[in-house]
């Protein structure tokens, strides 16, 4: 059996990405969650006078990418990091200013349906670690944080219901036994709310320690302040979220970069430095069509913004 490329992971509003990037050939694009690929190797393909440079803290991902993208031509340095160190990783490079860069946030089908502890649907050792060279994973999560730090990452991340009952009964089993397997927690979990609710309450939970494991909203906050710094005037940051909070990150930042002071407006004395550098290119986020969803389930809760640096 041949197993195509989209069958492994498929990328998410990818028009919409590379129609909204305005790539020109001699372009220098980074993209800082490259996963297998999808958006990198559309991008490689209009870049092939510039340069891509391509973040992920995964090893298998990187190595499926390198792969994919030498194929394409051999314009782009792959960057074993977490994307907040986005500005020293290129700096490093000589590379201060960059035309476009690419966030497509949280982790790709192959990873979720890796053995990696992702899911709740299969049973797997609890783990989550993007970077499999981080020590610290989703056993340390369920088995060392108290009772209240569970119960606000369970209600802040994972926007449960049932963050008390969920945490109460997993210090109980603990106190017994060290939670090691998904199905240990999938079970107590299960203890611990009403039978038939309309969504998975494990799917709310998975999420908010893989979101804990990972750092994901500090990084993509402290990411998003050295991107604004890095682009430069004409290019566009791109962000896409599958999460209320990620969202809510993306959409502060851009309206506070792209904002101008109600003095200002309309004020014509005043100094270009005053004025705003950004703009927000979409100010309702753009979401995937109907048939994007019809083919990809996994498109359902993702949001595009962009923003346009102008000065
Ligand atoms: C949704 S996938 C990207 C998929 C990719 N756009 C494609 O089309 O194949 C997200 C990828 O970003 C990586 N990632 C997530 N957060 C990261 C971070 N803070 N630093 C580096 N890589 C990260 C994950 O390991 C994963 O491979």
């Amino acid at each position: 059996m041949v197993i195509k490329v989209d069958d492994l992971h498929i990328p998410v509003l990818l028009d919409e990405v590379i129609d909204n990037m305005n790539l020109k050939s001699n372009d220098i694009v980074v993209d800082c969650t490259l996963g297998f690929g999808g958006h990198s190797s559309r991008i490689l393909s209009k870049i092939n006078k510039g340069h891509l440079y391509a973040f992920d803290q995964d090893d298998e991902a990187i190595k499926y990418s390198d792969n994919r993208l030498n194929k394409i031509c051999s314009n782009y340095t792959i960057i074993k990091s977490n994307f907040d160190n986005i500005k020293e990783e290129l700096n490093k490079l000589g590379v201060n200013k960059v035309n476009c860069i690419l966030f497509d946030l949280g982790v790709s089908s192959v990873q979720l349906d890796s053995d990696r502890g992702f899911t709740y649907m299969r049973n797997e050792k609890l783990d989550m670690r993007m970077d499999k060279e981080q020590k610290f994973s989703a056993i340390d999560v369920v088995n060392t944080y108290s009772y209240n730090d569970l119960v606000r990452i369970f209600f802040e991340y994972g926007e449960s219901n049932f963050s008390k009952s969920i945490a109460k009964n997993i210090v109980k089993y603990r106190e017994h036994k060290k939670i090691e397997y998904t199905s240990e927690l999938v079970d107590i979990i299960n203890s611990s709310t009403p039978k038939l609710l309309k969504k998975n309450p494990s799917k709310q939970i998975f999420q908010a320690i893989r979101i804990e494991v990972n750092h994901e909203l500090d990084s993509l906050d402290k990411a998003l302040d050295q991107a604004f710094d890095l682009i430069d005037v004409g290019g566009r940051i791109l962000v896409i979220s599958f999460h209320s909070l990620e969202d809510r990150i993306v959409k502060t930042k851009f309206n506070l970069k792209s904002n101008v002071d109600f003095i200002i407006k309309g004020n014509p004395n005043i100094d270009s430095s005053m004025l705003p550098k950004f703009r927000l290119v979409n100010k309702k986020p753009i979401v995937p069509s109907a048939l994007e969803l019809e083919k990809n389930s996994r498109s359902m809760s993702s949001k595009l913004r962009i923003i346009e640096r102008i000065r």
